[in-house]
């Protein structure tokens, strides 16, 4: 299970906090590798195509809100990004949704929760079923 990981300048904090606390996780760095700043779609757009040509199973994505990032994230069929705050929508953004991004906040969510979250989400099943069906219906074209 390989994790893409990528931020903006906003989350580029973060992001090096989740690598260097979560080292038994296979992450996939995306990028950006400075605090200079940059434009947030261009690490979405990574993230997205890596898991949509099957070169990573999930993805997290960090901004200064996790807003910017994950609007970008949920142009892409395919892709559930999940920008989750605490504990039980992290939970049910796997639960429910099979979010395959977790989407975070590097300006609003601490260090320590961030973690949490994302042990959450990766701890939890989805639980197909009637979820299934919506999930596609996400999908569906409108
Ligand atoms: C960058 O200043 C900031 O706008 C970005 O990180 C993010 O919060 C956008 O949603």
């Amino acid at each position: 299970m390989i994790i893409g990981i990528a931020s903006d300048h906003g989350g580029y904090d973060l992001k090096l906090h989740i690598l260097n606390e979560l080292p038994d996780i296979s992450f996939k760095d995306l990028g950006t590798n400075s605090s200079d700043s940059v434009h947030y779609p261009y690490f979405a757009d990574k993230c997205c195509k890596a898991i949509l040509s099957g070169d990573i199973d999930s993805g997290i994505l960090i901004c200064g809100t996790g807003i910017g990032i994950s609007m970008r994230a949920n142009r892409y069929c395919g892709i559930r990004a999940a920008l989750v705050h605490d504990e039980f929508s992290a939970k049910m953004s796997k639960a429910h949704n099979n979010a395959n991004i977790l989407c975070l906040g590097g300006r609003t969510t601490s260090n320590e929760l961030a973690l949490h979250l994302i042990q959450t989400w990766m701890d939890t099943q989805f639980e197909s079923g009637r979820h299934q069906d919506r999930i596609d219906l996400i999908d569906a074209p409108i």
